[in-house]
Parts: C-alpha cells; sequence; structure tokens
C-alpha cells in the first residue's frame, strides 16, 4: 500500500494537506485534498483519470457546511485481506482485499471524518459525523445537501446507460444511451464508459437510515448526489454520531470486470441474523401470469385466479416438474375495484371465499410444495404496517417461508399516515420508505421469512447483513411484455446486467414460452427468441426464479422446459466470460450442490457469433454439454421458436462458438461426466 501525504502552501495560511491510498494491486489510486479550502477527491485508474478533482461535504439545517472551511487534521490507513462465505449467492467466497484511509476535518468546532475503501475493482467512501462535544448526541439533525460529486472526463465522448432517477415508473424505466452530458437525473447504479473506454459504474452501499442518492447533472459531467427528500422537503433526519451508506464507483477495463466484481456486497455489514439456514434459494411457478395476459383476474369473480382448486393444480404441477413453491397473488380481500388506488382496503389475513388457505397449505405439504405469500400494498404502507405481525404470523402458521411484497404506486405516492394522523406522500427511495422496507425484512426474519420486494428501495447489498431479503425487482420485468407499454425492446436484458444487475438479484420472472400470445405482430408480446429467456435463467442471478409462464404453455414444450427443471439457483462460482453493454453478455456459474456448469448467452437486436473459451471449466473434467440454441433460421420477431436442442462432450481445452439470432440467446447445462 502506498500512503502519500504532500504538504503544500496553499492560498491561505492554513496548510492544504492532500493525502492518497492505493488499491492493493496499485490499479487505484485515491487523493483527498483540501487545497481549496474544501474536501475534495479524485480518482485516478492504471496512472489516468477515472474521476476529476470532485467535491465533498454536506450541508446540514442547524450547522451549516460540513465541508468548506474544514481542514485535513488527521489521517490514519489499515489494509484488509480475507475472505467471507456466502449463505447462497453467485459465488460461496468472496475476497475483501482493500487498503483504507480515514480523514478526520474540523473548521476548528466541529468534526467529521471521510472513510475511503480502495479495492483492485472499486472504491467506497462515506462520511462519518461522529458524536462530539460541540454537538448534543441527542440533537436532531437534518441534512439539507449532501455536496458529493463525481465528475466525468470529457464527458461528451463517454458513454452512459441510465434510468431517470425521481420518476412516476420508479427504477421501470427502458434505459437511456446518451453521452454523459447529455444525462439528466439517473438512478444508479450509473454505468459509463469513459472515452478511453474504462468502464465505470457509480452506485452505493448499504443504505440504511438514509435517502437513496441520485445523480444530478450540474455543468457537463458533473454528476451530484441528489439524495431523494422527504415529504416535508427535509432529505435526511438523522443525529450526531451517524455514517453515510458508501458512495461507490466500480472501475474495470473492460465491461465484464465490472460483473466480476463484488465491491458493493464488500462494503456492506456482515450476517447479522445468525442461523439462516432457512433461507432457501429455489424456483416457483405461480398464479400470476394469467392476470398480466388478462386470463384471470386478481379480484373475485368468475376469472378469479387465487382458487383452492387453481392453487392445488400449480402445486400438482410443480411437484411433478420439481419446482419448491407455488406464489399465489389475488387470495386477500382488497382486489376488487381498482385496487391501484385504494391500498387502504386490503386485508393481509382474510381471504376471498373460494380460496382456503389451510387446504392448500396441507395439500402443498403433501407434495413438497410450498405455498410463497403475497401482499400487494399500493403503497398504503400504514395499512400494511398495521397488519403486518398478525400478516406474517398467519403466513409462518401455514408453513409458507418466503413473502412476495409490492408497493405499486407512482413515484412520491406513497402513502403513510404520521403520528398526528396526518397523510403524507412519500417516496419509494426517501429516507422513510428505506427504514420501512427494512422494518418488514427484520420483522420476517423474526418468523424465518424470507422477503422478495417488488417496488422496492433499490438494492445496495443488504443481503449480506440481511440473507433473508431472497430477491427484489427494482427494473422493468418480464411483465411489461404482457403490458406492451411498451415492451421490453431486445437490447433491455443486454444493459441489465451491466447495471441494475450490479446492485443485487432481480425477480425479472424470466421463462415465458408462449413469446405471443396476441400474435407476432401484436405489440404486448415478448421480443425475444425462446432459448433466451432460457439463457435469463443463468444472466440474471436471483437465487430464486420464477418459470413465469402458464403451465400448459411448458408442458407444449418439454424439451426446451427440461432446462428450466435442471438450471440452479445457488452457485459456487460465477464468471461473466464476455460482453459488451447493450450488445451482448455471457455469464458461466457453478452449481454450488454438484460439479455442473451452466452457461447463459445473450444478445441485443443483432445477430451475432461469439466464441468462448470453456476454460472455466475443471481442467481435467470431461463435460456432456447440452446446448439449447437458436436455429439456423430463428429471429425475434418472426421466427422465435426455431431452436435447438443438442448435447456434445466437451472439455475445458475447447470453445465453443455460439451462433445467436436477432435478441436469441444460448443456455448450456455442462453436466460433470
Ligand atoms: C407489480 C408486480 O411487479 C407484479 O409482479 C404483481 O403481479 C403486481 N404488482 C400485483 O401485485
Ligand atoms: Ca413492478
Amino acid at each position: 500500500m502506498i500512503i502519500g501525504l504532500a504538504l503544500m502552501a496553499s492560498h491561505s495560511t492554513v496548510v492544504a494537506k492532500t493525502v492518497s491510498v492505493n488499491s492493493p494491486n496499485d490499479s487505484i489510486s485515491i487523493s483527498i485534498t483540501d487545497d481549496n479550502d474544501r474536501p475534495e477527491y479524485k480518482v485516478l485508474f492504471n496512472g489516468k483519470d477515472a474521476v476529476l478533482n470532485s467535491r465533498l461535504g454536506l450541508v446540514f439545517e442547524s450547522l451549516g457546511e460540513f465541508g468548506s472551511g474544514f481542514d485535513i487534521i488527521d489521517t490514519s490507513q489499515s489494509s484488509n485481506s480475507s475472505r467471507w462465505q456466502q449463505p447462497w449467492g453467485e459465488r460461496e467466497w468472496i475476497e475483501d482485499n482493500h487498503n483504507k484511509l480515514s480523514a478526520t476535518l474540523s473548521n476548528g468546532q466541529y468534526q467529521f471524518t471521510l472513510e475511503f475503501k480502495a479495492f483492485d475493482d472499486g472504491i467506497g467512501f462515506r462520511y462519518i459525523v461522529p458524536k462530539q462535544a460541540a454537538l448534543n448526541s441527542t440533537t436532531s439533525l437534518n441534512i439539507t445537501n449532501e455536496l458529493t460529486e463525481f465528475s466525468v472526463p470529457d464527458a461528451h465522448n463517454a458513454t452512459a446507460w441510465w434510468i431517470p432517477g425521481r420518476g412516476w415508473n420508479r427504477y421501470e424505466y427502458l434505459y437511456n444511451t446518451t453521452s454523459v452530458n447529455k444525462v439528466d437525473r439517473a438512478h444508479t447504479p450509473f454505468t459509463y464508459k469513459l472515452a478511453s473506454g474504462v468502464h465505470l459504474s457509480i452506485h452505493e452501499a448499504a443504505l440504511t437510515d438514509y435517502a437513496a442518492m441520485v445523480l444530478d447533472q450540474r455543468r457537463d459531467g458533473t454528476l451530484k448526489a441528489d439524495l431523494t427528500p422527504w415529504s416535508d422537503g427535509t432529505l435526511v433526519k438523522t443525529q450526531p454520531g451517524f455514517k453515510t451508506p458508501w458512495r461507490t464507483i466500480q472501475i474495470a477495463e473492460k465491461a465484464t470486470g465490472l460483473l466480476n466484481s463484488d465491491l458493493i456486497l464488500n462494503l456492506n455489514e456482515p450476517n447479522k441474523l445468525g442461523d439462516v439456514s432457512w433461507v432457501e434459494p429455489g424456483k416457483y411457478v405461480g398464479i400470476w401470469w394469467g392476470m398480466h395476459l388478462n386470463e384471470n383476474t386478481w379480484g373475485s369473480g368468475e376469472k378469479h385466479g387465487a382458487t383452492t382448486s387453481e392453487t392445488k393444480r400449480y402445486m400438482d404441477f410443480a411437484a411433478q416438474y420439481g419446482f419448491d413453491g407455488v406464489l399465489v397473488e389475488g387470495w386477500n380481500l382488497g382486489w376488487d375495484g381498482s385496487w391501484f388506488h385504494n391500498g387502504d382496503v386490503f386485508s393481509f389475513t382474510q381471504s376471498y371465499d373460494d380460496f382456503d388457505i389451510d387446504a392448500v397449505s396441507q395439500h402443498g405439504a403433501t407434495k413438497n410444495v410450498r405455498l410463497i405469500g403475497h401482499h400487494e400494498t399500493s403503497g398504503s404502507v400504514t395499512n400494511y404496517r398495521n397488519q403486518m405481525s398478525d400478516a406474517y404470523d398467519l403466513y409462518k402458521a401455514h408453513g409458507v417461508t418466503q413473502i412476495k411484497t409490492g408497493y405499486v404506486a407512482d413515484g412520491g405516492d406513497i402513502k403513510r399516515v404520521d403520528e398526528n394522523g396526518i397523510t403524507r406522500h412519500e417516496w419509494h427511495d426517501g429516507q422513510f420508505m428505506v427504514n420501512e422496507y427494512l422494518h418488514s425484512i427484520k420483522e420476517a426474519a423474526k418468523r424465518g421469512i424470507s422477503i422478495n420486494t417488488h417496488e422496492p428501495i433499490k438494492d445496495t447489498g443488504l443481503r449480506r447483513t440481511y440473507p433473508n431479503w431472497i430477491a427484489r425487482e427494482g427494473a422493468r420485468g418480464q411483465e411489461f411484455n404482457a403490458w406492451g407499454t411498451p415492451p421490453n425492446n431486445p437490447e433491455h436484458t443486454a444493459i441489465l446486467p451491466y447495471t441494475r444487475m450490479l446492485s443485487g438479484p432481480m425477480d425479472f420472472t424470466p421463462g415465458i414460452f408462449d413469446l405471443a400470445p396476441k400474435g407476432l405482430d401484436a405489440v404486448n408480446r415478448v421480443q425475444t427468441t425462446l432459448t433466451k429467456q432460457l439463457a435469463l435463467y443463468v444472466v440474471l442471478y436471483s437465487p430464486i426464479q420464477m418459470a413465469a409462464d402458464l403451465p400448459r404453455n411448458y408442458v407444449e414444450r418439454l424439451d426446451a422446459f427440461q432446462f428450466i427443471q435442471d438450471v440452479p439457483t445457488d452457485w459456487s462460482q460465477s464468471v461473466a466470460v464476455a460482453g459488451e453493454i447493450g450488445d451482448y453478455v455471457a455469464f458461466a456459474r457453478k452449481d454450488r450442490a454438484s460439479e455442473d456448469w451452466y452457461l447463459g448467452a445473450l444478445t441485443d437486436e443483432d445477430a451475432r457469433k461469439i466464441d468462448i473459451k470453456l476454460d472455466f471449466l475443471s481442467p481435467n473434467k470431461q463435460y456432456q454439454a447440452q446446448i439449447y440454441r437458436d436455429g439456423e433460421k430463428a429471429n425475434w420477431k418472426t421466427n422465435p421458436y426455431d431452436y435447438v436442442i443438442e448435447s456434445k462432450t466437451v472439455t475445458a481445452k475447447e470453445s465453443i462458438v455460439m451462433s445467436l439470432a436477432t435478441s436469441g440467446g444460448t443456455a448450456i447445462r455442462f453436466k460433470a461426466l
């Protein structure tokens, strides 16, 4: 580790300081300076500018700015080289090698500390405002501005893949691809590529009791932290003795370097739940797609989906084909009428007359299939909070170990009733909701239940600390293909791995086999080939994966369905082996429970050939490669069902050339022989 401390005479009488820290292999170098009478940092990657001099600081309503006028008065450094085990995940062991630099700053009255960690795959930094003599430790502090900036070199020639921040549709947008200077206000992970070819992604880690950071472009290339406010305009309500989430920047030469990074998880705290053997990765089916296709309804009536008999039918199907769970949406009172607009009428304990929770859970138990719970709040979080204990107890009593929650409401329209009985409207990613989501995780954990949050707060790696936060949505998922508003375009899943997926597992719900129930020319159809749907199981990591289509569509294509039955959801290793953002991606992952490897490769609207070396396989083994690929005449628009299933024996010394159709994909199981 190299730590430099350079003393220079500055324009004032104060002696300015610049302190720096390098990553373990010296590829990344961070310096912090108070040279301009305020704290700033910059980052070099392989000796070249990665982040230009960028401002740091926090503004408090009652205390003013912690930034300008503060000087570095003390620094300390340390190194870490360790590894830790994930209870479930895309790899079993994670290396945490970094050098840390802490700088304490003071304006003579108050103090705060900047903590920077340099890893070989990026950096993290956070603010710590300790309890201190000049501050009553119970004083409430309101943050009115976070001054953190990320300054992008040559922004006009850098490309960004981004979705708008603070929009009505939360994180559920198609991605924009523009030069960085054209970005307005964007969510993180915010991924961009410099003119030099270096890839970066700005995000945050361990977002608890703080507002989410959106990025707002000020002058061209200057992206400023823009914290999502409370309904009263305050950004964060806190007290002395707090730490902000880590501000993170992943940095890699190649696009795949971003995918092979564990930076976000390394900046989260270890598991706080103790024994989490009850958190079970797995695969599920559900009473779900039929509602999105309008074949069924969530509400009561003739087309009601969540009936006892339909649930039993799904449970039988699940048992026959090896799925562990059946999600049932629309079982509880409150769906009739305009459920989107009236979350206050949901009951989370009373079911419709045609749904018998005792009968279905007993039926499931005889088949080793669990009921997966569902709670749609429509954003009425006080109504949910008031029933949460009873609702979770009810599910626990019926052997439910996983609940999908939902917060369907426009951005800024979460409805809460405050302590004075006044209704307030909050953002999904403000501090209030950050705490609300975590509250549900902790309450569920007490009952051995895992949570899959839809319309969530973005993931910041909290699954390390709370491993029962098993997945979430937080991007445009498969459902948009049923609605056609508009459907996901062919490049969507070639962008997601490099953006949303950097934050953690996504419940995308892959596996639609009837790609165009309304015809190939309909707007609401899936814009992929069939084997691209299979590739998604390997590409879009989640410890729980849904087989999202209707059972009858799987029965029709049992040959392709075999891959969905085989593919695991818990891995001992994962490697992104090829890819470019928005064009294509290929992942190889090793099953945690066997010696088998799996590979998923997919492309955007362009057909392409990719040559993949199989050197990830064990060197002295033979494998039967069971290949599910696009047929020679396949294309997503007019011929998406043309696929070939073939197998051959391979070793680590070989390569496979994959021909991907337009919006096509290949999925392979390498069965160890
Ligand atoms: C939106 C979720 O993403 C979807 O999966 C669910 O079916 C509906 N909300 C209803 O809760
Ligand atoms: Ca959704």
